[in-house]
């Protein structure tokens, strides 16, 4: 048996908590290797809804949580989401949770500049959750990062932080926004260090000793490949990577490691934030799909925009993102549709495309080439068996692994753990 990765194939929001969760019951440990506390899975089990945004979700079933380097960490957001999960009856210690001592820290100041940003930006902003993602991967790159690792060492942390007010600072007051204080953030962070220190350690150490013991790993990703900071609809993405590769280099393991990709793409389409969404329905259809799918974001209650599953965009993700199989969820939203319409390329100035260019005009221009397929009366909500499906609903569950050239895995009929019906088991495969 080897490792999972799952990474989403869409805009984000694909229901991969649910997935996760029932394949994590099936995990030795499961990792977090990029993103932030922009991300939001939401887990139902039993009668308990829990919300996650940087916690593994394995920690919800009793299994071994791993935040990697590859993530970044906003200590106050992360000790809040520990205390808000530690109340609703679950266990999160030392010894249940892990998290890179190389990974670097989203500050307060990672936040604000985030959003003056946006709103110096004014209709042209990206939408961005306003978590201080952007900024905090920026110095991640620029090598002024403050570390988890640096909050053993107050000196290291002073003289960091002198270089980090330098350059944040110096930006906050160009886009009139209020600056920060050295010592309080100072004071901030040492007061922080006895309650994060205790969960750090160079965890690459420890997943390559799992490895060694054939224990199974679960790579949790978080947003999705069109929102990857190389493959996504750039400049209207996240700042990390979340193809699967990056489960490898953001847990400081061998690109080996990544084990078998499993993609989650909903039947239809949604994103939040600005950008590209060819397939997006302006019209009662996609007012239809947000009602019944319930398409608020789980982090920042954004309504979400809603449109036809694109196929081109999902085959795209399938090559890029390293897609081996596809979850499908929410299939029973269309349920009692009388049409259903897919997304097969582009139209763009006049000429068909495959696929959607890099360009961003093109991307902006590009107007959908559909196929239709007969929608089904019957329903799907709850099935967990193939046989259990409409003729029509399996029509177009094929249709679309033809059109992804990825075979469809698994597929989710309700919020439900149980509601799944598994063609390959991902661990097995
Ligand atoms: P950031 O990650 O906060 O910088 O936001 C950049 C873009 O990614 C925005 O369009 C966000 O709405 C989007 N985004 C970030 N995280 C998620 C997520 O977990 N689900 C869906 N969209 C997300």
């Amino acid at each position: 048996m080897g490792n999972v990765t799952i990474i989403g194939a869409q805009w984000g929001d694909e229901g991969k908590g649910k997935v996760v969760d029932w394949l994590a019951s099936r995990a030795d440990i499961v990792v977090r290797f990029q993103g932030g506390h922009n991300a939001g899975h939401t887990l139902v089990v039993g009668n308990q809804t829990y919300k996650l945004s940087l916690l593994p979700s394995g920690l919800v079933r009793g299994k071994m949580g791993v935040i990697g380097n590859g993530v970044v960490i906003d200590p106050d957001a992360l000790l809040a989401e520990i205390g808000r999960l530690q109340a609703q009856g679950l266990v999160i210690s030392p010894e249940t949770l892990r998290i890179a001592d190389n990974a670097p820290l989203i500050l307060p100041l990672h936040a604000a500049l985030d959003r003056a940003r946006e709103a110096a930006r004014g209709v042209h902003k990206i939408g961005t959750t306003g978590r201080g993602i952007g900024p905090a991967y920026e110095d991640k790159v620029a090598r002024r990062a403050i570390r988890v690792c640096d909050l053993a060492e107050p000196e290291t942390l002073s003289s960091k932080l002198d270089e980090l007010l330098l350059h944040h600072n110096t930006l906050l007051a160009g886009l009139g926004a209020a600056t920060f204080e050295k010592q309080a953030l100072l004071d901030a962070l040492l007061a922080l260090a006895p309650q994060l220190l205790p969960y750090a350690e160079p965890v690459w150490e420890r997943l390559a000793a799992a490895r060694a013991s054939g224990a199974k790993i679960l790579f949790e990703g978080a947003q999705a490949v069109m929102l990857d900071v190389d493959h996504g609809t750039y400049p209207f993405v996240t700042s990390s990577n979340t193809v699967a590769g990056t489960a490898a280099s953001g847990a400081g393991l061998g690109p080996d490691a990544v084990g078998r990709v499993l993609g989650i793409a909903k039947a239809y389409c949604t994103r939040v934030g600005s950008g590209p969404f060819p397939t997006e329905l302006h019209d009662e259809t996609g007012t239809l799909l947000g009602e019944r799918g319930h398409e608020f974001g789980t982090v920042t209650g954004r309504k979400r925009r809603c449109g036809w599953f694109d196929a081109a965009l999902v085959r795209q993700a399938v090559k890029v993102g390293g897609i081996q199989g596809l979850a499908l969820t929410k299939l029973d939203v269309l349920d009692g549709m009388k049409e259903l319409k897919i997304g097969v390329g582009y139209l763009i100035k006049g000429e068909k495309f495959r696929h959607l260019p890099a360009g961003m005009a093109a991307q902006a221009a590009a107007l959908p080439i559909y196929e239709t397929l007969e929608g089904w009366s019957g329903s799907t909500r709850g099935a967990r068996s193939w046989a259990a499906l409409p003729a029509q609903a399996i029509k177009y569950v094929k249709r679309i692994e033809e059109l992804v050239e990825a075979p469809v895995t698994l597929l989710s009929t309700s919020p439900e753990r149980d509601d799944t019906i598994l063609m390959q088991d991902p661990f097995a495969a």
